[in-house]
């Protein structure tokens, strides 16, 4: 069976690229990304996805009254793509929550920072300015709390005397990247075990 995986961003879509290129290489199978879902019109994501024959669906915010509203169309275009799986990459909107019910245990999420350090925006930023000698990256399912749900995976990467948080987050992208392509081969694989908050890897 092929996994459908639609994917919402904003912006740049290194983490979208990542995925993208995993499926074509082959390290990801049965999997296809059946739409790619941004808030931007002129998100660079977007062009990824033309790139590689992806459908892109740009949902204006300013077309609707309310997040709700927008959330119910973005559901529509979910549902309409058969979509199994829900990846956000860089995607910089709260998500309703009868989206989250909708998709349980089913979207997914990655964030700068070591969980639960560090929640929200400029979270490099964050951790170069409180001082911290490792930081890294998350992979989580995504619970209505903000970036609160059960984690799947974590990088850690030590933080230098000199890095400023642009030199951090160049660092960080790598393992980012990485660390969501592996997620979802997990995840595309059955191999992850959601328990409450914690969340197994299956053996083979
Ligand atoms: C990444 O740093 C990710 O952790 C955060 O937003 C950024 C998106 O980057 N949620 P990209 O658009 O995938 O390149």
């Amino acid at each position: 069976m092929t996994v459908k995986i639609s994917v919402l961003v904003s912006g740049r879509g290194t983490n979208l690229q990542s995925v993208i290129d995993a499926i074509e290489n082959g390290e990801i199978q049965n999997a296809k990304i059946v739409c790619v879902i941004s808030n931007k019109k002129d998100a660079l994501a977007l062009k990824r996805a033309e790139k590689h024959d992806i459908d892109g669906v740009f949902i204006n915010p300013d077309d609707f009254s309310s997040r709700e509203e927008y959330d119910k169309e973005m559901l529509a275009v979910l549902k309409e793509k058969e979509t199994d799986l829900v990846l956000l990459a860089g995607y910089l909107k709260i998500i309703s929550d009868f989206v989250i019910e909708a998709y349980k245990n089913r979207i997914i999420n990655i964030h700068p920072s070591l969980l639960p350090s560090f929640k929200g925006l400029d979270a490099q930023k964050q951790a170069v300015d409180y001082g911290v000698k490792f930081t890294g990256c998350t992979v989580h399912f995504v619970e209505p709390d903000l970036d609160a749900g059960p984690i799947i995976m974590q990088k850690v990467i030590p933080v230098f005397e000199d890095d400023t948080d642009e030199s951090l987050s160049e660092r960080l992208l790598v393992e980012e990247n990485k660390a969501y392509r592996e997620v979802v081969k997990l995840f595309v694989d059955g191999k992850l075990e959601v328990n409450e908050r914690k969340v197994k890897i299956k053996e083979d």
